[in-house]
């Protein structure tokens, strides 16, 4: 497994003067594999974007581990060689260029920064190569200012940079979001041959039908914690806990099996299976790969614990 969040958790201190903790992610657990493409699915405020960037150390982690091969990587002292290997694309690509410069300014500081012994025109020619594989058309995007390029180009050429750094994951955080139906299609497209050559990818969005377009495995946040998490196909097919069937209720098109108002009475799902499915903390593994929280049930002795937890 390439990349591993083992537990993780992040505190943030609010206030005036810092004196109020807020649990922006509790505990979370879950793998991205090579040529694997995660989704993170929550609503607004869920952690999804605190999770990206503990990932991508844009934050410091309060708890648990991440590792990426097996190593720590916060023990990584070399960031160049961390984001080498992994990168971030971020929802609003004008904010990653600076306006004063051409945008291809973003090639040519990483060139600087990692491949400075690369000859002029070998490097083109990799740019070249890069914008190509991303469905740009270099002659096209070569030599614009940012106001001169589509929010769609932007955000291809910055994957484009990704790609010419030979990153082996990618958190994609709401890239799709500001870009028009079209252009939306293409870049999920671009991200489908991005895996096909072995890239993971954690692909971030509050878009359901988004997520099941793209990803092989799907994991669900409520409040920082994961309510369900597995196989798209499974959680998709069969959610099992309420959260996650609300979200697909509000999805009537794409879902129609689950248009019905979610059936709030079900049993829960965690306290349903047998102990010995609980796999993971706080997780019961319902069907093979498919893992599910208490839904908040009344089940014996939980009271009691939440009791004890809001202590
Ligand atoms: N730097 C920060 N300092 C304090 N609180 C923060 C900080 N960044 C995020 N938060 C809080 O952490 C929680 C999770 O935020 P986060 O940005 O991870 O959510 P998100 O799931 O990405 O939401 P969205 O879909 O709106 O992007 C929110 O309550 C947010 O207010
Ligand atoms: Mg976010």
């Amino acid at each position: 497994m390439m990349l591993k969040l083992d537990g993780v958790s992040k505190v943030y201190r609010v206030g005036a003067f810092g004196g109020r903790e807020l649990k922006a992610v509790s505990d979370v657990s879950f793998e991205v594999g090579e040529g694997e493409v995660v989704s993170l699915i929550g609503e607004s405020g869920s952690g999804k974007s605190t999770l990206g960037r503990m990932i991508l150390r844009l934050a410091s982690i309060s708890g648990g581990t991440i590792t990426l091969d097996g190593r720590d990587i916060t023990t990584i002292k070399d960031r160049k060689e961390y984001y080498r290997q992994v990168q971030g694309v971020f929802q609003d690509p004008f904010s990653c260029y600076n306006p004063v410069f051409r945008a291809d300014r973003v090639f040519a500081m990483i060139k600087e920064q990692y491949f400075p012994r690369v000859g002029a025109d070998e490097w083109r020619k990799r740019v070249e190569g890069a914008l190509e594989s991303v469905r740009l058309d270099p002659g096209d995007v070569l030599g614009k200012y940012p106001h001169q390029l589509s929010g769609g180009q932007l955000q291809r050429m910055l994957i484009a940079r990704a790609v010419l750094l030979d990153i082996r994951l990618l958190v994609a955080d709401e890239i799709i979001s500001m870009l028009d139906a079209s252009t939306r299609i293409d870049v999920l497209n671009l991200l489908a041959d991005l895996r096909a050559r072995g890239l993971g990818i954690l692909f971030v969005t509050h878009d359901l039908s988004l997520g099941n377009y793209v990803s092989d495995r799907t994991v669900v946040l409520r409040s920082g914690k994961v309510v369900e998490m597995g196989g798209t196909d499974l959680v998709f097919g069969g959610p099992a806990h309420p959260y996650t069937r609300s979200l697909l209720a509000s999805v009537p098109r794409l879902h129609a099996k689950w248009a019905d108002a979610p059936d709030d009475d079900a049993p829960c799902a965690y306290h349903q299976a047998p102990p010995e499915s609980r796999t993971r903390p706080g997780l019961a593994e319902v069907e093979d790969g498919h893992w599910v929280a208490c839904a908040g049930c009344a089940a014996p002795g939980t009271e009691e614990k939440k009791i004890k937890e809001n202590a």
